[in-house]
């Protein structure tokens, strides 16, 4: 640049700046007076509406951030936050934000493992549905109606107010919203028995984006269809979905045995591959790999922790163990019975004897910085392969690193890949879940536990699904791909969405097509609509 340019540029940056500030200060101000001409209740409607310079816009922003990689200075913020408390809300803040060129962001439980509800590199306005959460159960009918802010742990709570002969096979964490979870299938304990929570939704309500209202019913088979299990955030924003209840015991058996090397760890995983995806339904051994201090001072050792749901009492469930699994040695002291509703609090690990309460509390006790990855597995890995992962966790991020192994098989083998858009279902013997957890700051550790992380998913390639290399769309990993800025092409899309959905992703995009031709509702992993712009094989 020419000297005299160079001396006029921070001239000329710092006038652009302003003219930003004003422009937006104007957006702002037209945003919050459109919000009140276009809500039934505009006198309360302020109440709701948060700015940077509502001295609560900070508190109400963290609240639901799960992920504090995502809640730094750096981070992207909301030019608004809205916390609808009725309909009329979420359907003006749709039409304004469209009206002045904001993107929507639509938050639940927050737990989105990319940040997505919550951060957006172009203006935003997030709409917060935690204070959109009743629930209202129907024991006699086995059913319930569920709003999108209500977390699961709420929903589990209060199902078993009602009844404990009914439960619902959702996430083990219990702060998950459904709004996102079950958007994207979700699943718990209880998998292999009912299947997902997706697979057990029977009607919703969403407000699409010419504010409509929809049911089952007015939204189609399509649409419906779409909704559950296509992800969260591409359709519209789900208000609410009622839920079919499903039996369960008045006692079920939990476990958790742990094993390291030196007890034959290598061993007893190589053989859960073989045997837990054929248990009776009823039964659930999932399997969790970390690194622990050895008992030899200043070493470390692999820990497989096995724990277990089992749909029934300690005398049936011995037996099956001695059958199919023997070598894990499970002992009649390793068991506890306990109702299904204490079985949460004990997979959501809270301390034994707890009181029920700590479903409702939306707060995890700490967060820490993530980042996770999954797979799915169709062929039992070989102790060699698995001697490869101990190698990586030997590695110094890897103490912080987590792979939890959860079986399939039982009624995810009977539901078809179409049935709904998780594709995920026979032949597939569990998944995988990575993670890494770290506290520091620095975006320096990030990269380094993140690095970590990518390697170890490296390594697991040739033990895992490929063409495509699949992935549960719950664990959001952009690293498996994004959208363009703007209109994003089939073609780009596709590279990560047929990871998540395979072949259903090319429904997804049609529904998408014709529920929101303009891409209203996008982010960095929407389904992308057709456009005119681009034709299907191209860019
Ligand atoms: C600690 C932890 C434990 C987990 N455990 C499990 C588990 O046991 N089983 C499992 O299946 N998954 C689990 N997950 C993954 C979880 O299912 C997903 O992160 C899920 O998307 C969370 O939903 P949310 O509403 O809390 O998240 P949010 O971040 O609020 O939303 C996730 C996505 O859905 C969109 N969205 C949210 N609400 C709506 C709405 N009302 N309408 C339209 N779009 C919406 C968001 O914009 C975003 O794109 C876990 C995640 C974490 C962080
Ligand atoms: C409007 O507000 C009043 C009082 O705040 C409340 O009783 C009523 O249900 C609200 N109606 C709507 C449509 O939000
Ligand atoms: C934010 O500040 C504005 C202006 O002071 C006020 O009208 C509004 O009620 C505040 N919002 C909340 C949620 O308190
Ligand atoms: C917003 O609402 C107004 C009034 O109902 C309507 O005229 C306009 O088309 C709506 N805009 C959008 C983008 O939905
Ligand atoms: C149960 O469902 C039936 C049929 O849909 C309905 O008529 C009845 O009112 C429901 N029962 C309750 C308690 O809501
Ligand atoms: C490890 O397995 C061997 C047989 O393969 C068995 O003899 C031994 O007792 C096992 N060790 C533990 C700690 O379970
Ligand atoms: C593991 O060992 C290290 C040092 O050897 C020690 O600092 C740490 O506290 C130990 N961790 C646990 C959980 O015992
Ligand atoms: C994206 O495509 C839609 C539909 O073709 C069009 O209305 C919109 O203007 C396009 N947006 C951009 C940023 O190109």
């Amino acid at each position: 640049m020419k000297p005299l340019g160079s001396s006029l540029f921070p001239f000329a940056l710092a006038l652009l700046f302003s003219f930003f500030r004003a422009t937006w200060a104007h957006t702002h101000e037209n945003f919050l007076q459109c919000m009140t001409l276009r809500s039934e209740n505009s006198s309360s409607i302020s109440k709701l509406i948060y700015t940077p310079s509502n001295s609560s816009y900070s508190s109400v922003l963290q609240f639901s951030i799960q992920n504090p990689r995502f809640s730094t200075p750096a981070t992207p913020k909301p030019l608004v936050i809205v916390t609808p408390s009725h309909v009329s809300h979420i359907q003006a803040a749709i039409n304004c934000s469209q009206t002045h060129g904001l993107q929507i962001r639509v938050r639940s439980g927050g737990h989105d493992y990319e940040g997505l509800s919550y951060v957006s590199d172009v203006p935003f306005v997030l709409i917060d549905l935690i204070d959109f959460r009743s629930i209202s159960v129907d024991a006699e009918n086995g059913t319930a109606w569920v709003q999108a802010g209500a977390t699961t742990g709420e929903v589990y709570y209060r199902i078993a107010e009602k009844s404990r002969s009914l439960g619902f096979p959702a996430g083990i964490c219990t702060t998950l919203g459904v709004g996102g979870h079950f958007s994207g299938g979700g699943y718990g304990a209880m998998l292999r028995k009912y299947g997902l929570a997706a697979d057990n939704i029977i009607d919703a309500q969403l407000v699409d984006v010419k504010g409509r209202i929809l049911d089952r019913a007015s939204m189609g088979e399509d649409l419906f269809w779409a909704i559950r299990g296509g992800g969260g955030a591409s359709f519209g924003i789900i208000l609410s979905w009622k839920i079919k209840l499903v039996h369960v015991p008045s006692t079920v058996t939990v476990f958790t045995v742990n094993r390291n090397l030196e007890q034959n760890a290598t061993k007893l995983v190589h053989r859960w591959q073989y045997v837990s995806a054929k248990f009776h339904e009823d039964l659930f051994v999932r399997v969790t790999l970390t690194s622990v201090n050895s008992s030899q001072e200043g070493k470390r050792t692999i820990q497989a922790s096995f724990d277990s749901l089992y749909l029934g009492g300690i005398d049936k469930l011995l037996p099956m163990m001695q059958e199919s699994f023997p070598e894990l040695g499970l002992m009649r002291e390793d068991c506890i019975e306990m109702s299904w509703i204490e079985s949460i609090l004990y997979f959501a690990a809270f301390r034994s004897g707890e009181s029920l309460e700590v479903l409702l509390n939306r707060t995890p006790p700490i967060r820490y910085h993530f980042k996770g990855k999954s797979d799915y597995v169709q062929e039992p890995i070989p102790e060699l392969g698995l001697e490869g992962i101990w190698q990586r966790f030997s590695e110094k991020e890897g103490e912080t690193g987590l792979i939890v192994m959860t079986p399939y098989g039982g009624r995810m083998n009977e539901i078809s890949e179409s049935a709904t858009p998780f594709p995920h279902r026979a032949g597939n013997i569990y998944k995988v879940y990575y993670a890494v957890f770290w506290e520091e700051e620095e975006t320096a550790a990030s990269e380094r536990y993140i690095s970590w992380i990518r390697r170890l998913y490296g390594y697991m390639a040739p033990y895992v699904s490929k063409s495509p290399r699949a992935a549960y769309v719950n664990y959001r990993d952009l690293d498996i791909g994004t959208n363009g800025k703007g209109n994003t092409s089939y073609r780009r899309a596709s590279i990560w969405g047929s990871k998540y959905f395979k072949t259903n992703f090319d429904r997804l995009v049609q529904v998408k097509t014709l529920v929101d031709p303009a891409n209203i509702f996008q982010n960095e992993q929407s389904i992308p609509p057709f456009s005119s712009g681009w034709k299907k094989r191209g860019d």
